[in-house]
């Protein structure tokens, strides 16, 4: 689930969630993983549990407040030690991280049993980490910014005790995903299987006239091997089989939202992470937030493509590493491109982005002569703001998947980073290629796959 799908319905992810009673008691250990660091200074953000007493959590607020501490951010969440307990997530400015090291101290001493920093390294000239093995994928597990079972009050499934317990099972199965494993398959029930069928049997009837020919070409290549069907909801582990007999793209469960940075860093490894619960019964054609619907109707049939399965990873790539403000415009390159990319074919425009793909509505009006449209180009492209509660009234257009990848290669190339990374499919790892050895290791496998192509064009003769 991407964040900046997340935007289009309205949360930025910035307000505070649903207050909680803490009743966290004291206790050892943790699921969270944290950045190594010798610098407290550079903590800003903290999960901390409530010791069980009347007015804890207020206590604990005030110590913020005390310090003079602006707080970004704060959530709760169902703790998955202890089922019936909750813990919260707070960020703050970065500006304040000095006074958090003292509220941190208070935390433990005064008020929680249990605090845990996370640090994003934030000090300047430095370069953010970024995960270098496939493995280091599991890390993003832990650290969603909200838990799957949490709904915002406007959701269609708030009030619906059933629903918000299907969704906490949903979110289990990510959070305790690890990498190499197998996604659990999910028995899907008869009022699930009927809400994916009125999406399926919709969005069929428009594919054909509306998107683009490499959707239209997977399509069925989905419907005989990986059980597309308006019956039938597909198995998250078929269907990453299939992506990865293909591109090499695979699935793999999350629990909640991402940051832009997390999410992003997942295409540079050819990994998508997809949610695999479904909207809520009673709206089958509308849904707040990323659905296995959207993954698998609209964003699945494109990663089978080649070349635009290289498309998405060079976005990837080229947010490792990258500066804030760049994760920012490239996370707004993905919206107009992956959810909401629009491209040529011929002397037609066709739908590509999955926002699209997986909106009936949506997808016919993009197609319409109501929004304007505008040619992609990275540097306009990735400043351009959208509205997040409606259909978007600005598309660009693509010339060719092709000529996106090389224009988005192109925009990072702009990017300040004291590096250059390329993706080794052999051992699934992020090269850095910042030192001599590393280029002359590029250069000969260029040189060998040189060999082979003038081998076969000699042979073509
Ligand atoms: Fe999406």
């Amino acid at each position: 689930m991407d964040a900046a799908y997340k935007r289009v319905n309205g949360n930025s992810g910035q307000e505070a969630e649903t207050e909680q009673p803490g009743t966290g008691q004291r206790r050892r250990g943790s699921m969270y993983l944290e950045e190594e660091t010798n610098k407290k200074s550079e903590v800003i953000s903290c999960i901390f549990s409530l010791k069980e007493e009347v007015g804890a959590l207020a206590k604990g607020l005030r110590l913020f407040e005390e310090n003079g501490i602006n707080l970004t951010h704060i959530e709760s969440r169902p703790s998955r030690m202890d089922k019936d307990q909750y813990e919260f997530f707070i960020s703050v400015d970065p500006t304040c991280s000095q006074a958090l090291d003292d509220v941190i101290e208070g935390l433990r001493t005064q008020i929680s049993g249990h605090v845990h920093e996370l640090s994003r390294n934030k000090q300047k000239d430095t370069v953010p980490w970024f995960p270098n093995d496939i493995q280091d994928l599991d890390r993003f597990a832990n650290q969603i910014l909200s838990y799957g079972s949490e709904l915002d009050s406007d959701h269609p499934g708030f009030t619906d005790p059933v629903y918000r317990t299907r969704r906490k099972e949903f979110a289990d199965i990510a959070y305790n995903y690890r990498h190499g494993q197998i996604i659990p398959r999910v028995e899907y029930t008869e009022e699930e299987k009927a809400t994916w069928g009125t999406v399926f049997k919709e969005l069929k009837t428009l594919y054909p006239t509306h998107a683009c020919r490499e959707h239209n070409r997977v399509f069925p290549l989905l419907e005989k091997y990986c059980g597309y069907r308006q019956d039938n909801i597909p198995q998250l582990e078929d269907v990453s089989r299939f992506l990865q007999s293909c591109t090499g793209f695979r699935l793999r469960p999350v629990a909640g939202l991402l940051s832009s940075r997390d999410f992003l860093a997942g295409l540079a490894f050819r990994v998508f992470h997809s949610t695999q619960y479904i909207r809520h019964s009673s709206k089958p054609t509308y849904t707040p937030e990323p659905d296995i619907c959207h993954e698998l109707l609209g964003h699945v049939p494109l990663f089978a493509d080649s070349s635009f399965a290289q498309f998405s990873q060079e976005i990837g790539l080229a947010s490792l590493g990258a500066p804030d403000e760049f994760i920012e415009k490239l996370a707004t390159v993905y919206w107009f491109t992956v959810e909401f990319g629009l491209c040529k074919q011929g002397s037609e425009i066709k739908a590509y982005g999955a926002g699209l793909l997986s909106s009936f509505g949506e997808l016919q009006y993009s197609l319409t002569d109501k929004p304007k449209l505008q040619p992609f180009d990275p540097d306009r492209t990735s400043i351009q703001k959208y509205p997040i509660t409606e259909y978007q009234p600005v598309y660009f257009v693509a010339e060719s998947f092709e000529d996106a990848k090389e224009k988005v290669r192109k925009f990072a190339a702009t990017i300040p980073r004291p590096f250059s990374v390329r993706y080794n499919p052999y051992t699934q790892s992020i090269e850095v290629l910042d030192n001599t050895q590393q280029l002359k290791n590029l250069a000969d496998s260029i040189s060998s796959e040189m060999g082979k192509l003038c081998e076969a064009l000699q042979k073509l003769k």
